[in-house]
């Protein structure tokens, strides 16, 4: 991680899902860097402790919560750990592929799970927490979606409807709340290079060929913190203007 400390996020709190791997991981830690108090939650103990113990060695802490996004009851417990009722930016991060299955071979229970960690857990996060944002006068929401937000060619049909989905929850939040001062963006990565494979083996074969011609196009692969930065930049106050923006950080991939 590179050491820009701007000192951007002093006095603030910021709430980051996915926090004990990866993207969100790399969130946490530069957030913290930048001086937040941030609560992180995962549904991986020993992924969070990683997290702690990184933020530690760096003279660092966070709130880490083992917490599901799905559940209904984690999410009212995270948001009732928030220091003074307070959140300046919910970063919502945790994310789960779909073995690349095609609408045809889709069984019903990966179809509700990766709707319901990619789409429908930002939604109760953000009912959740916009309340509390309107009443301080603001704050900023950041959904990491991904390049399968925008484009069909790179995962299933389960992760591909719910990445869109979570692009059009971005903008109609973006829109209804933009005079209570909350900016909501969103950012499509390319590929990254963190954990997220444990639901990324392929199972039907013939889907997986089609899809792989346009892996062609990958230009590099990202480090998690160079996502961060950009989920850091929306979430402060120098992106003051940008609102209802769907940014890519892809390399070029779908240039
Ligand atoms: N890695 C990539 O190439 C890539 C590309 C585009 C978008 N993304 C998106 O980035 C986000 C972060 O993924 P990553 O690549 O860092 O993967 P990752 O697997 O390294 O991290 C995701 C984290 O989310 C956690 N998580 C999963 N389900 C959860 C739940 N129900 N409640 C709470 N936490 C849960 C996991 O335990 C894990 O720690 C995801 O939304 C993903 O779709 C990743």
């Amino acid at each position: 991680m590179s050491e820009h400390i701007t000192g951007r996020y002093e006095g603030k709190v910021a709430l980051v899902t996915g926090a004990g791997s990866g993207i969100g991981r790399a969130v946490v830690l530069r957030l913290a860097t930048e001086g937040a108090s941030v609560v992180g939650c995962d549904v991986d103990a020993d992924g969070l402790a990683g997290t702690g113990k990184l933020l530690s060695d760096r003279g660092q802490h966070a709130n880490l919560v083992t917490a599901d996004v799905t559940s209904q009851s984690d999410m009212d417990g995270l948001v009732a750990a928030l220091p003074g009722g307070r959140i300046d930016l919910l970063a919502n991060v945790a994310g789960i592929m779909d073995y690349f299955l095609p609408v045809t071979e889709l069984d019903d229970e990966t179809w509700d799970r990766v709707l319901a960690v990619n789409l429908t857990g930002p939604m109760r996060l953000c009912r959740a927490v916009l309340p509390l944002m309107r009443a301080a006068g603001g704050g900023a929401v950041v959904n990491v979606s991904s390049i399968g937000g925008l484009t069909g060619s790179v995962a299933g049909s389960a992760y591909v409807a719910a990445k869109h989905g979570l692009i059009g929850l971005t903008r109609s939040v973006a829109f209804l709340y933009a005079e209570d001062g909350i900016r909501t963006t969103a950012v499509c990565p390319g590929g990254v290079a963190t954990n997220i494979g444990r639901t990324a083996v392929p199972r039907v074969p013939w889907a997986f060929g089609r899809l792989e011609k346009s892996f062609g196009r990958a230009v590099r692969t990202a480090d998690p913190d160079e996502i961060a930065t950009l989920v850091a930049w929306l979430g402060s106050d120098e992106a003051v203007n940008v609102n209802g923006a769907v940014i890519t950080s892809d390399g070029g991939f779908t240039s």
